[in-house]
């Protein structure tokens, strides 16, 4: 049935990938990105040197997924901060970059909050821009702490809801080392899942237009040596009705105060489809995740995206906003509608995982409770 089995020896692992980092060159400093618009052709890095670089990128989902951009965004300030730009103007062009992850504007208020407080209490620039610095890696760190903890929650809950036995997990979208401080978010459950050597299966949904899943997760599901099989989005439907799903496992962009979830558009089919089937659907997220200024789900603002992302099969490399320079396969000037994300209301979830631990069932107060234990929210 499945016609790829990649499954090497549990134990052999890659060396990890080096998303993003801060360096210091003799010109200043720089954040530097593994560009994952080239992926998984090239493992190619783009050095921005200044905060419309790091906009252009993150537009262009050279660098993306929601915890990293939270993470990219606080080093973004750093950077402004560093090379003497405005900090509050370049706060508001890296929060403006993308509207739905609410991981984007934490990260940079975070950092912008901590450089304006060292500055009022009469910090030299440079100084100030060291605090900056300091703060955007303490976000970095505790992202990987995040993951990790995720990764043991999501694994202990998947054993509580199917005891005993091996899995063949669904996935959507790239939630992994791409996206992330550690292994990442759902795909670091599944990657623990394997290392305990009771991965049967890794579904990679090929998440269209822009592929994250074809070009990013299977990628890195081949770096891990785990057994996947990519399919096409729309196949999903007949893989749940042969049977052949135990659980799904996705990311999120932003969890609303009632527990809904925005995640990759093409989530909440999954969610549906999962309900039908009495199938586990579980979110796995880092409390900076959660948005709970924003009551529902219904207020989350959905990314809409460039017509030619749907119009041409491309990767999002050849044009700013993803689209251009790709294998034309509608008619000239066809209409689209191409919305980033969408939103599964909490009756569909089975569960969210986060680093402070699970709610299910998903309710406002559960997930009041759990965001109260953590210090990010
Ligand atoms: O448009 P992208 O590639 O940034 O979308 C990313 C996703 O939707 C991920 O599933 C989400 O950010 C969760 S990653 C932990």
């Amino acid at each position: 049935m499945a016609d790829q089995d990649v499954q090497t020896p549990v134990g052999e692992e890659p060396p990890a990938l080096s998303v993003l980092r801060w360096d210091e060159l003799p010109e200043g400093p720089v954040l530097v990105l593994l560009d994952q618009t080239r992926l998984p052709a090239e493992e190619v890095e783009l050095v921005c040197t200044d905060v419309p670089a790091l906009v252009r990128a993150i537009r262009t989902l050279a660098v993306r997924g929601a915890p990293l951009l939270g993470i990219a965004g606080g080093y973004g300030v750093a950077l402004a901060a560093a090379r003497g730009y405005d900090v509050a103007e370049a706060a508001g062009l890296l929060e403006g970059a993308r509207p739905t992850a609410v991981n984007l504007g934490y990260g940079v208020r975070r950092v912008a909050t901590a450089y304006w407080a060292a500055a009022r209490k009469g910090a030299e620039a440079a100084e100030a821009a060291a605090v900056a610095l300091t703060e955007a890696q303490a976000l970095h760190r505790e992202d990987a702490r995040a993951s990790a903890r995720m990764a043991e929650h999501g694994t202990a809950l998947l054993e509580e809801l199917l005891p005993g036995r091996g899995y063949q997990l669904l996935t959507h979208c790239n939630t992994g080392a791409l996206v992330s401080g550690g292994e990442g978010t759902a795909f670091a459950v599944a990657l623990r899942v394997h290392r305990q050597g009771r991965l049967r299966r890794l579904w990679v949904d090929e998440t269209r237009p822009l592929l994250q899943g074809a070009r990013l997760t299977a990628y890195e599901a081949a770096r891990g040596g785990m057994a996947y099989s990519l399919l096409t989005d729309s196949a999903a439907g007949s893989l749940f009705a042969a049977g052949e799903v135990d659980a799904v496992l996705i990311g999120a962009d932003r969890i609303t105060a009632d527990g809904s979830v925005a995640n990759k558009v093409g989530s909440y089919p999954l969610a549906v489809l999962a309900k039908y089937h009495h199938v586990p659907f579980i979110v796995v997220a880092p409390t900076t995740t959660v948005d709970m200024e924003t009551a529902e789900g219904t207020s989350i603002v959905v990314e809409q995206r460039s017509g030619q992302e749907v119009t041409e099969v491309t990767s999002p490399r050849s044009g700013s906003t993803g689209g251009g320079g790709g294998m034309v396969v509608a008619p000239l000037g066809a209409p689209v509608y191409n919305p980033a994300f969408d939103v599964t209301p909490p009756e569909l979830i089975t569960a969210i995982v986060t680093e402070e631990g699970v709610i299910s069932p998903v309710t406002g107060v559960g997930l009041a409770e759990l965001c109260a234990r953590s210090s990010q929210v």
